[in-house]
């Protein structure tokens, strides 16, 4: 009975699972390897102790965290709309796009985000794929012709794209803004602050592209739900129309200011880890049977036979990554995210102890 009355693009689907499970290594997830400094910590703590507590709801317009946000981006404050993740932000710019039967176009393979939510609107995917011989490039002209001649409402580019680390240039990117005129281009940068590039300048040029940031990556937060978009306040309005009262708690609001505001600190662990990718990259190159896909964020695509098996073996000592045994074209591959020098050395250790080199 239940079953014939939820929707039939909701009946289809499975929801996202993450097991909790015992580890040594976490690199399964795009995380960063290190915990909120201490200064955070104490501040948060001085919170606590004597400022407000809990008992009233939040800003519902987070207007400290977004002046900071757009101080920073040199932006107004009202192009910004904050949200629980980007993903909150994925899922209402496609609500505000998307009705039935309306294309979303989508290269693939990248976050998945993107198809789930666009099903869930009763939109319909249209996939370009990725050029799998270049690394996995996006053909931007291929991109264009299918938003333009799909009639896409909206369009996502992921930069760098995960899980594939591949980067698309600003020309590229600015390319497909100003061809796609009838449609929302999304450039989702939830690793950015690993490639030292952004879209965020061409925002005031483009009314149609709207940008996509997380706290959830180099800034610390993945537990603390936290992701902005940055776009026209034409669009910001509308996404700010359906988002949802009281997105963000009062403590997200303030953690995540505090966390941007002590960026100097946060920039000192981003260049650590882009030095690691570079570690980690170099080893895995070394070895034979792996193939290492160029990456501009915080993990690293392998190709490697048996990927599945190898997974499986590495979860049982207790190292975690991600593969990706059902995806037609990601089956032999295994994605590591970068960890700090010890826990990527535990990785390579038992990485290639299950290789057998
Ligand atoms: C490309 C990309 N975008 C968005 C997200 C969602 O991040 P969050 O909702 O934590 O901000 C992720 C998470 O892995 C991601 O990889």
């Amino acid at each position: 009975m239940i079953n014939e009355l939820v929707r039939p693009e909701i009946r289809k689907l499975t929801p996202y699972v993450s097991h909790e499970v015992p580890y040594r290594v976490k690199l399964d997830a795009n995380e960063s390897p290190f915990e909120l400094p201490q200064k955070i910590r104490e501040k948060l703590a001085g919170y606590f102790t004597k400022g407000p507590g809990l008992n009233l709801y939040p800003d519902n317009e987070s207007v400290n965290l977004r002046r900071t946000l757009a101080g920073y981006w040199n932006v107004d404050h009202d192009a910004i709309v904050v949200g629980a993740g980007s993903n909150q932000l994925i899922q209402l710019i496609i609500t505000v796009f998307v009705g039935k039967g309306d294309r979303v176009v989508i290269p693939c393979p990248t976050f998945s985000m993107y198809k789930i939510n666009t099903i869930i609107a009763g939109g319909i995917p249209v996939e370009v794929p990725l050029i799998k011989e270049k690394d996995f490039d996006l053909d931007v002209d291929a991109f264009i012709d299918a938003v333009n001649k799909e009639g896409a409402k909206v369009a996502f580019l992921c930069n760098p794209n995960n899980p594939t680390g591949g980067l698309i240039s600003i020309e590229d990117i600015e390319k497909a803004a100003s061809k796609c005129t009838g449609s929302i281009i999304v450039v989702d940068e939830a690793y950015a602050e690993f490639c030292e590039q952004s879209a965020i300048p061409l925002i005031e040029k483009y009314e149609n592209l709207v940008v996509l940031r997380t706290f959830s990556k180099a800034y610390l937060l993945a537990g603390a739900r936290c992701g902005y978009s940055i776009s026209n306040i034409a669009v910001s309005g509308e996404i700010n129309k359906i988002r949802p009262t009281f997105n963000l708690s009062s403590l997200t609001q303030l953690i995540a200011k505090m966390v941007f505001e002590e960026r100097e600190e946060v920039e000192k662990m981003i260049l650590y880890l882009k030095d690691q990718r570079e570690y980690l990259a170099g080893k895995l190159k070394s070895l034979k049977g792996v193939y290492v896909y160029p990456s501009w964020a915080n993990y690293i695509l392998i190709r490697v036979c048996g990927a599945k098996e190898i997974a499986r073996k590495l979860y049982e000592k207790g190292v975690l990554v991600r593969s990706f045994f059902d995806d037609p074209v990601l089956s032999d591959c295994i994605r590591i995210s970068v960890g700090t020098k010890e826990q990527n050395d535990i990785f390579l250790e038992e990485f290639i102890s299950i290789m057998k080199y």
